[in-house]
């Protein structure tokens, strides 16, 4: 049986042609039309006037803790229920990351507890300098809740949207809130450019700022003159040519990717003990990846047990994201709650998710997991 992978990556056919654009004009170095293109139209989708194309999530989150003027030695709070990556671009700049929880409701930050530890950081005189708000698996956080607490301490706020394009928030897309929005464009997302990244801003000062740090900080001069340290963080012409092929089929991948949830929900949500994850009426949610929680008493096998045997049928599904503050990398750091994180850790399944998976595959995963408790 051919494998089926978690969510890999669905070419539109419109890449091609674009490619082959940029072969024909030259434009093979870094940055180029493509990449103007790339940031224009992605800034026109989301609803955001500035974007600036780069190398990967990762950078893009890096380049926002350092442009929001974060430093050695500052905390900064961040959902521990992410990919790791969220949590090490704070140690790239030397400041100190603290978990929050997540909220029941939606796995995202809860912002009681995230508005206790800014409340106790400013008693003790140690005002957090930025806040990462991540919108987890597709769906945005709360931001009613999270940029009242922002405003109110004056805090900077960065939204890690690398799971949440095209997600909407209140009527509004992801990567819209805060003062920087972070895309990821790696081979896993919802569209992808093999490897890449987008910082969006309301700001121009700010996108300017990244543009100018992700070129290895150029000054203007003839000759390369440097005040700062820079980086190599832009994103190449060609594979912003592969970027705009796949946009044009975000509404269809979005479409897809919710239908994939649904059948899962119609298919097993009358199985006792399997319960999926929440949308907040507040938005709409990607549905980047379907997750699932398996009570073992009820469903009658474990979340491990539905996993060895998908992937004994040669079928990829993994674990919710290991919470940050369970990582022994980050042993050292601070964190308020984490016992919501660490259920759904432990209970917690992503479903194969990708927006080509064809109607047989999704017989064949809902075949394995109906099997394992019989
Ligand atoms: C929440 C989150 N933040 C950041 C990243 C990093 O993005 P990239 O892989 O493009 O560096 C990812 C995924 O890869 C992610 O899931």
């Amino acid at each position: 049986m051919p494998r089926i992978f978690l969510s890999p990556p669905h070419m539109s056919g419109y890449e091609e042609d674009y490619v082959a654009e940029a072969f024909r004009s030259n434009w093979i170095a870094p940055l180029g039309p493509m990449v103007d293109a790339f940031e224009r139209e992605m800034s026109e989708y989301i609803g955001i006037p500035y974007a600036t194309a780069l190398s990967s999530g990762t950078s893009a989150l890096h380049l926002a803790l350092i442009i929001l003027g974060v430093k050695q030695g500052d905390e900064v709070l961040c959902s521990t229920l992410t990919f790791s990556a969220s949590a090490n671009a704070i140690q790239y700049v030397g400041a100190k990351p603290v978990f929050i929880d997540s909220d029941k409701e939606t796995w995202n930050i809860d912002p009681d507890l995230l508005e206790e530890e800014v409340t106790v950081c400013i008693r003790t005189g140690r005002r957090p300098g930025a806040i990462i708000a991540v919108d987890l698996y597709g769906q945005c956080a709360n931001y009613f809740r999270i940029e009242k607490i922002c405003q109110k301490y004056a805090i900077p706020l960065i939204e890690d949207s690398a799971e949440a394009l095209g997600a909407t928030f209140n009527g509004k897309k992801a990567g819209c809130f805060g003062q920087l929005g972070v895309l990821s464009f790696n081979g896993n997302k919802i569209i992808t450019t093999s490897g890449g990244g987008m910082l969006v801003s309301s700001s121009g000062e700010l996108i300017q700022k990244a543009r100018f740090l992700a070129t290895q900080a150029r000054d203007p001069a003839p000759h390369y003159q440097h005040s700062m340290i820079g980086y190599n963080y832009r994103m190449s012409n060609l594979l912003a040519a592969v970027g705009r092929g796949q946009l044009k089929m975000i509404k269809e991948r979005i479409a897809a990717r919710r239908r994939i949830f649904e059948y899962y929900q119609s298919t097993l949500g009358g199985e006792s003990g399997i319960t999926f994850i929440p949308e907040a009426e507040y938005g709409k949610s990607n549905r980047w990846l379907t997750c699932i929680q398996v009570e073992p008493k009820e469903f009658g096998a474990t979340r491990e047990e539905i996993r060895l045997s998908l992937e004994a049928e040669n079928i990829e599904s993994r674990p919710i994201w290991k919470p940050m503050h369970l990582q022994p990398v980050f042993a050292e750091c601070r964190k308020r709650g984490g016992e919501i994180s660490e259920g759904l850790f432990d209970k917690g399944l992503c479903l194969p998710s990708g927006s080509n998976l064809a109607e047989q595959d999704l017989e064949r995963i809902i075949r394995v997991i109906k099997k394992v408790h019989k």
